[in-house]
This record gives C-alpha cells, sequence and structure tokens, in this order.
C-alpha cells in the first residue's frame, strides 16, 4: 500500500525517483514504469532468480505490479510474497477470470461464473498473504487474443460486476478494474468504479484507440498488455518494425526502449507493466523513462499501422 507521505512524490516509499514519473492508480500514486509478472513463470526451478529479478525492480522504482494466480498455478504469487514487504509500498494488481490449469494444453481455464471469481479472490489472498489486495482485474474473454467463453462461462457482466463490487464491500479487494474488454462493455461497468483497464495494445497493436481515449476522459488508468507484443510468437513484436529499429539506432537506444517511450507519450493515464523474466531486460525497461523521443521521431512511429488484426496465440 501506498502512504500518504508519497502521495504525488516524484519518489517511491523508498526514496527512489519514479522512473517514467509518477502515475495515478485509483488513489495510489504509482511509477509509470511497472512490472508484469506473468514471466517469472519461467523461473519456478529458480526461486532465487525470481526474488532477484522483484527485488531489482524495486530497488529501481517499481511499485506497482501485475500478477495472477494462474501465473505457475501460484507459483509467481508466491515469489510476489516473498520478495515484497509491506515498506516497498508495491501496489500488487491481481486479476480473476481464469484458473490455473495445470498440466492443460495452457495453463488456464476459463472461470468467469460470480463462485469462481470468489475463489480466485481467495486463492490469491492466500497466495499473495494478504488480507486486501489492491485492485483486482475481472479478466473477461470477450476482446483480443486469447480464450473466448463459452457454455456456462457465457456469464453476463452486471452479474459479475455485483460479485466483484461485494468483495470490493467486504473489503477483500481495494478497487476494480476490467481486462480483455469491450468498449461497450467497458462503459455499462463505468457506474461500477472501474480504476483501470488493462487490454493488449502497443505500438504495433492499437486495435482499442477508442477506449483508451474513454480512459482518458474517464481518468482510469490505462495499464497494457503485451506493450512489447508478448512472448508469443504468433503476436506482432514491437521490435520487428522498422520505424521501431531506425528510432533506436538514431537515439541509441533498443528498440524495446523505444516501444516503451511511445506509449508513455501515448498518454497521461498510461501505466507501463513489461514483462521479463531477465535482469538486464528490466533494467532496460525501466530506463525507457529517460528516453525522449522528439516531435520528428514521434511522427514517424505514430504512423506505423496497428498490426494485430488478425494475430493468434502462440
Ligand atoms: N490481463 C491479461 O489478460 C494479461 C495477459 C497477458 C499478460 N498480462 C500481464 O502483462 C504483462 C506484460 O505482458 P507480457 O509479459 O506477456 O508481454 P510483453 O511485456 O509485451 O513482452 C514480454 C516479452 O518481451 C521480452 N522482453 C521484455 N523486455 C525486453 C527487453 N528489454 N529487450 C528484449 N526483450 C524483452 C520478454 O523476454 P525476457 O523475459 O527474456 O526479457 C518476453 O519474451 C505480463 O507480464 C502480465 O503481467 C496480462
Amino acid at each position: 500500500m501506498t502512504s500518504p507521505d508519497s502521495l504525488f512524490s516524484g519518489t517511491t516509499v523508498l526514496g527512489v525517483p519514479r522512473p517514467g514519473g509518477p502515475g495515478l492508480l485509483e488513489r495510489h500514486t504509482v511509477s509509470r514504469i511497472g512490472y508484469g509478472a506473468m514471466q517469472l513463470e519461467r523461473l519456478h526451478g529458480d526461486r532465487a532468480a525470481a526474488l532477484t529479478v522483484l527485488r531489482r525492480a524495486v530497488q529501481l522504482g517499481v511499485d506497482h505490479v501485475d500478477t495472477a494466480q494462474f501465473y505457475g498455478d501460484g507459483v509467481v504469487n508466491g515469489f510476489l510474497r516473498e520478495a515484497l514487504h509491506p515498506d516497498d509500498g508495491v501496489v500488487v494488481v491481481s486479476k480473476v477470470g481464469a484458473d490455473p490449469n495445470p498440466g492443460g494444453p495452457i495453463p488456464m481455464r476459463p472461470a468467469q461464473r460470480p463462485d469462481e471469481l470468489r475463489a480466485s479472490v481467495e486463492d490469491n489472498l492466500r497466495s499473495l498473504g494478504v488480507e486486501q489486495i489492491p485492485v483486482v482485474n475481472l479478466r473477461r474473454l470477450d476482446a483480443g487474443p486469447g480464450l473466448r467463453a463459452e457454455g456456462d462461462q457465457v456469464v453476463d457482466l452486471d452479474d459479475q460486476l455485483a460479485a466483484m463490487t461485494a468483495m470490493r464491500d467486504e473489503g477483500l479487494i481495494g478497487a476494480l478494474g476490467l481486462s480483455s474488454v469491450t468498449l461497450a462493455g467497458l462503459r455499462r461497468a463505468l457506474p461500477a468504479g472501474i480504476v483501470c483497464v488493462q487490454n493488449a495494445y502497443s505500438l504495433v497493436a492499437r486495435d482499442d484507440e477508442d477506449m483508451l481515449d474513454l480512459c482518458v476522459t474517464e481518468e482510469i488508468a490505462w495499464v497494457p498488455f503485451f506493450p512489447l507484443g508478448s512472448a508469443f510468437p504468433g503476436m506482432p513484436k514491437v521490435t520487428a518494425e522498422p520505424a521501431v529499429q531506425g528510432a533506436a539506432r538514431a537515439l541509441g537506444c533498443s528498440p524495446s526502449q523505444v516501444g516503451l517511450a511511445w506509449l508513455l507519450r501515448r498518454a497521461p493515464n498510461l501505466l507501463l507493466i513489461p514483462g521479463t523474466a531477465d535482469l538486464d531486460h528490466l533494467e532496460a525497461n525501466i530506463a525507457a523513462g529517460a528516453v525522449a523521443l522528439d516531435d520528428a521521431t514521434l511522427a514517424s512511429l505514430d504512423i506505423v499501422p496497428s498490426r494485430s488484426a488478425g494475430a493468434t496465440l502462440g
């Protein structure tokens, strides 16, 4: 949790300058460059390496971490529990709407019913070792890459919001976000008090510009997943884009840093959660907050076409 001292502060509670500057996630001031923990699944056999990545992120000013119970069937949440201390002031954001599916063709399965949403919040509370999760995203299956709901997993959004707001009233979750949602779904959910939206979005995957604009207007944080295009082979990669590579050469930074710097410039409510299990990549991603894109470079990146249509996971 963020202490009142750090509100609107340019440094984290540990006194580290905020990479990317300060941003707002509901009532929490966080660094605009955060961290997505999904890639830590790969380190399930190397706990020490996973903890080192998380500690380094905090030391470098990250105080917003995205996770899920279905990342390594609770393993990643266990890493967070061990690595992050209450005094670090890290806002942990988890998601429900899917459950672990160990041994399955993909490691997650839909879990959209209201009773499953509650069970998933309880699983997250246990594995994270906390009494309240600061923000929980309701992970719908409506938009973007990945699973779609079938059978009893097709659940009315209002029924899910009722379950989520009840858990917020009980104090199990601090605030409510949405993920993989449509523009119509977001509009419908606004009265429930949505603090963030997490859809797939990057320089090369820009299907949701209208939703991003609505989030700017409604002062909702836009926290794109796949900000670099993900680790999945079927998805368009930001670093493969010639304009991005050209900008990186001209600026003396890496293509990943150009992609992240472009996102930071795209909108003031945009918070980054790039995923990595690699310490050098982590440091590079955090340093992207210092990459200045001049107007000409920005213009060359703005005209890169969205390549997400037809892209599939894997
Ligand atoms: N709401 C949802 O449904 C949802 C879905 C997917 C993901 N997420 C969240 O969003 C976060 C970000 O998405 P993501 O991790 O899937 O994709 P991403 O951040 O777009 O890309 C991750 C990939 O980029 C590589 N990478 C990262 N930094 C790099 C750098 N500086 N140079 C070169 N390669 C780099 C990583 O490999 P290395 O590990 O080798 O660096 C990994 O292969 C996830 O970690 C997760 O927390 C949410």
